[in-house]
């Protein structure tokens, strides 16, 4: 069966209350394509209701790994329950970089998502460094099988790939669609050493300086299965193109 084209907008720290609904209200659904929004967690309320009533799903940007009580600062998934949130971005490289997420914490919060319900979108991808070094699937499938090893093949099913190169993320600078492919199959591969059904149902997107000018090309390529767009999905107009252009 092959498998839906998902396109998901990480708003990052980006917006106000005026941007983002005006922004939500501009988008458009289509029955062949997954449209994800993510804002930051204090908009979530707003989005969500504002979403009502349409095909547009919600995503929260991170979650805590606890599941509730003293933990100041954090926001619970049963928090974002009570928002219909249905997906949750985790392991972006900016919560690995800059907050100092671990592998481990990633894949405890990924089966932690999975236990309540919700789609985690597993962020993975390589720096430059890592890329100039020649290791850069050794380090993707190594973020992969981090979580793989913790929640299990089967799990992995209900689990959203998203392949950004650190490199590309924020720079203008996109992995070409030949780059991009290599990635993602041999991430495919990596899960089909233990289930083939499972690698050929997972989606795997890609991230890093999408537009509505290079989508097109990326979502042609047999193993990219859509995008996690950041800077382009704060753009109604050119998020928009990009989602018609999963069609
Ligand atoms: O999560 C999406 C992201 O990191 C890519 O950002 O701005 O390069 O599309 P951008």
């Amino acid at each position: 069966m092959a498998r839906r084209k998902i396109v998901a907008g990480n708003w990052k720290m980006n917006g106000s209350v005026e941007s983002v609904v005006e922004l939500v209200k501009g988008l458009e659904a289509y029955d062949t394509v997954d449209v994800i929004v993510a804002p930051t967690f204090v908009y979530l309320p707003i989005i969500s209701e504002t979403l009502k009533n349409s095909e547009i799903k919600l995503a929260a940007q991170t979650v805590s790994e606890f599941a509730s009580g003293a933990y100041t600062g954090e926001v619970s998934l049963s928090m974002l329950k009570d928002f219909a949130v249905s997906h949750v971005i985790l392991g972006h490289s900016e919560r690995r970089s800059l907050f100092l997420e671990t592998d481990a914490q990633v894949a405890e919060k990924v089966l932690m998502t999975l236990d309540a319900g919700l789609t985690p979108i597993l962020c993975v991808g390589e720096t430059l460094e890592q890329r100039e070094a020649g290791t850069t699937l050794e380090v993707c499938n190594a973020q992969v099988n981090a979580v793989l090893e913790k929640v299990g093949v089967e799990l992995f099913e209900k689990v959203v790939i998203a392949y950004e190169p650190v490199w590309a993320i924020g720079t203008g600078k996109s992995a070409t669609s030949e780059q991009a492919q290599e990635v993602h199959k041999g991430i495919r591969n990596n899960i089909a050493e233990k289930s083939i059904e499972i690698a050929q149902s997972v989606a795997i997107l890609y991230g890093g300086s999408v537009k509505a000018s290079n989508s097109a090309e990326l979502f042609a390529q047999p193993d990219i299965d859509g995008a996690l767009v950041g800077g382009a999905s704060l753009d109604a107009k050119e998020f928009n193109s990009i989602i018609e252009s999963a069609k």
